[in-house]
């Protein structure tokens, strides 16, 4: 039985199977519509969601099977003062797999390790947020042809975005992958993942503060929320929340061809004034969410159609 904790749960190959995978059931829904009759998807959120939850459940209806599940910590038995691992030995007893998001990192990793289903880490704290990377993969893939030989941009809140810290592990297996990381000072991309990940692999980076300045040399721009949930006082969040709001003057810097990602939900880091600009592929990304999670119901469970 396998879980998926990070997107380097799963080797090159096996992501490259899974992306291939996601874009048959793009061209042949019909083919999946009943690969999961008779099995049922839990949805264990202890943190808010929208994407997350709704396209895991949209996933595992498309393949014909049921799902059950908590949307809140407190519409849960968690509030009673339950544990994760209690809890996924009773859902174990429900369904045949499970994604799980939780604030606390680890929580999933946790819950797997008390399994007798497959549990997927829908979101765990600031730490990772593997089933968003397989999104953003597949996004990039079906539209840029290619994973190698990018200059990626991420841009935001560095230093709690799990949706960055899960992308950059993913794309570094890449040849020719390049980072600019943009952000304030406050929000940069935590030593670890520079040090650990990106100098020990040697992956070439740069760290800049101004959008503007890295626009024309982008194939990507990966743009993240300033997250209010993460941080400790409203001061500090009410002072980085408009850092970066990009729009269409900012948007004439950047080469034709540069697609524009975003995890969403989004606040003001993107004005509504670019969702036209065929570049913005942010919706498009939330759709190509739903097949890639089909297609990791399908790997998990061990499904072949
Ligand atoms: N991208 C993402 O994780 O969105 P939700 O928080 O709405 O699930």
């Amino acid at each position: 039985m396998r879980h998926l904790m990070s997107p380097m749960d799963f080797s090159t190959e096996e992501l490259d199977q899974l992306l291939n995978l996601a874009n048959d059931i793009e061209k042949n829904p019909s083919k999946y519509a009943h690969a999961c009759a008779g099995k049922k998807l839990a949805t264990c959120f202890y943190e808010p969601s929208t994407r997350t939850r709704l396209s895991f459940e949209a996933a595992m209806l498309n393949l014909g099977g049921s799902v059950l599940g908590f949307s809140s910590a407190d519409s849960s038995s968690a509030s009673k003062g339950e544990s994760v691992s209690d809890t996924i030995r009773v859902i174990s007893c429900y369904a045949d797999i499970c994604a799980m998001r939780h604030p606390k990192e680890g929580a999933p990793l946790v819950a797997s390790l008390h399994s007798r289903i497959p549990v997927i880490n829908a979101g765990d704290g600031g730490h990772q947020h593997p089933t968003q990377t397989l999104t953003d993969l597949l996004t990039v893939h079906s539209l840029k042809g290619r994973l190698s030989d990018l200059t990626i941009g991420l841009c935001g809140d560095l230093k709690f975005g799990r949706t960055v810290h899960s992308l950059i592990n993913a794309l570094i297996r890449y040849p020719g992958i390049r980072f600019v990381l943009i952000s304030p000072e406050e929000l940069k991309v935590p030593s670890y993942i520079r040090e650990e990940v990106l100098e020990k692999n040697q992956i070439p980076y740069e760290e800049i503060i101004r959008l503007e300045d890295a626009m024309e040399k982008l194939d990507i721009l990966y743009t993240t929320r300033v997250q209010r949930e993460r941080f400790f006082n409203e001061e500090d969040y009410v002072r980085m929340k408009d850092f970066y709001i990009l729009d269409k003057a900012k948007m004439e810097l950047a080469p034709k061809d540069m697609l524009v990602l975003h995890p969403l939900p989004r606040v003001n880091e993107i004005s509504v004034e670019i969702d036209d600009d065929p570049r913005a592929v942010y919706f498009k990304q939330a759709q190509y969410g739903v097949y890639v999670r089909m297609a990791l119901i399908l790997t998990l469970l061990e499904i072949e159609v």
